[in-house]
């Protein structure tokens, strides 16, 4: 079984971002960790970021076509603006988890609105890193659970 986590804008930048807001861990060593984390359960774990909605948009779609089992996906700012997003995830028919490390609901007002939300199967936010491990079990069993 294979998994995409998927990272938006500016997550490439973690570790030096907004430190007191998304923590220290850089998007590598989040990557690794998911990485191990998902080889325990003998998952192919593959990690892409990028900062332009329209590859998000092409990632979505390869990893229905590449027979993914689904996404753990931060669309970071991407969130609250981008119906092309929105409309990638409808698209496909196999299942995306969003990911926030902050909570988006307790920040500013433009931050708590999700045009992705709607189309996942649930959404996950605040937890820091922390977050990425509480998706990609969620995703793992919802997967294991759908599996027909
Ligand atoms: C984020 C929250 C977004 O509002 C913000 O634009 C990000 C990161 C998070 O992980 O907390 O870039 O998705």
């Amino acid at each position: 079984m294979k998994i995409l986590l998927l990272n938006g804008p500016n997550l490439n930048r973690l570790g030096k971002r907004q430190p007191e807001i998304y923590g220290t861990d850089t998007l590598a060593s989040i990557e690794k960790h998911l990485i191990v984390l998902a080889e325990k359960y003998k998952i192919e774990l593959f990690a892409k970021q990028s900062n332009h909605e329209g590859a998000l948009v092409d990632a979505l779609h390869e990893a229905e076509d590449h027979d993914f089992a689904g996404v753990v996906f931060n669309p970071a700012a991407y969130t609250h603006t981008s119906i092309a997003l929105r409309d990638a995830v409808a698209s496909i028919s196999i299942p995306v988890v969003e990911i926030h490390l902050s909570n988006i609901h307790a920040r500013e007002s433009f931050r708590h609105q999700s045009m992705i939300a709607a189309e996942a199967i649930g959404q996950i936010a605040g937890f820091g890193v922390y977050g990425y491990e509480m998706a990609l079990n969620a995703l793992i069993k919802y997967v294991k659970e759908n599996d027909d």
